[in-house]
């Protein structure tokens, strides 16, 4: 496995599209859900330098904290709360332009300006949900969505393929 990334483009969508293969090759090779989920939070971070990138596990009647890049984080969110609640209620990508305006949303850090939550399915049922934070305003648009969405899906199938511990 290589343990670098390379990334060439500069525009945004480029980027995902060089990052994705990449996330193919580094996690299909390793059977365990956590490494996994931690190595796609590192390659986001790392290419796009997002103020927080990590995943909200579903467990019982929450989101639970898991694998994640930056700053200290609430751990557990419920259903329908805050944007990754309505991500997981919604079963939908979530986009926030600027958080002051998003009612209900759950500060971890106040210098989070904007957000993009996209939800993780097996057969449909949302099991997870990537959050990215940016520390300026309007960061994310549908070219995130499409990509982040991609992403998602092939997280959606380490879900079914891994083990979980
Ligand atoms: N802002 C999120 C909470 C998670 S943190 O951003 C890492 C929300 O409103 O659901």
């Amino acid at each position: 496995m290589s343990e670098e990334i390379f990334i060439t483009s500069h525009d945004k969508g480029s980027r995902y599209a060089e990052l994705l293969p990449q996330i193919v090759s580094v996690t299909e090779v390793e059977p365990n859900l956590i490494a996994n989920l931690a190595n796609v939070s590192s390659m986001l971070k790392e290419v796009f330098d997002f103020f927080w990138v990590g995943f909200y596990l579903v467990h019982r009647d929450e989101l639970v904290l898991g694998p994640f890049q930056g700053t200290l984080a609430c751990t557990r969110i419920k259903f329908d709360r805050g944007v990754c609640g309505k991500s997981w209620s919604a079963g939908e990508t979530v986009i926030v332009t600027d958080v002051d305006n998003f009612d209900g949303h759950i500060a971890c850090s106040s210098l989070s300006k904007s957000e993009i939550v996209v939800p993780i399915k097996v057969d449909g049922t949302v099991v997870a949900v990537l959050d990215v934070d940016s520390d300026t305003l309007a960061s994310f648009d549908s070219i995130d969505e499409l990509w982040l969405g991609r992403i998602a899906e092939i997280i959606g199938n380490l879900f079914e393929r891994c083990e979980k511990f």
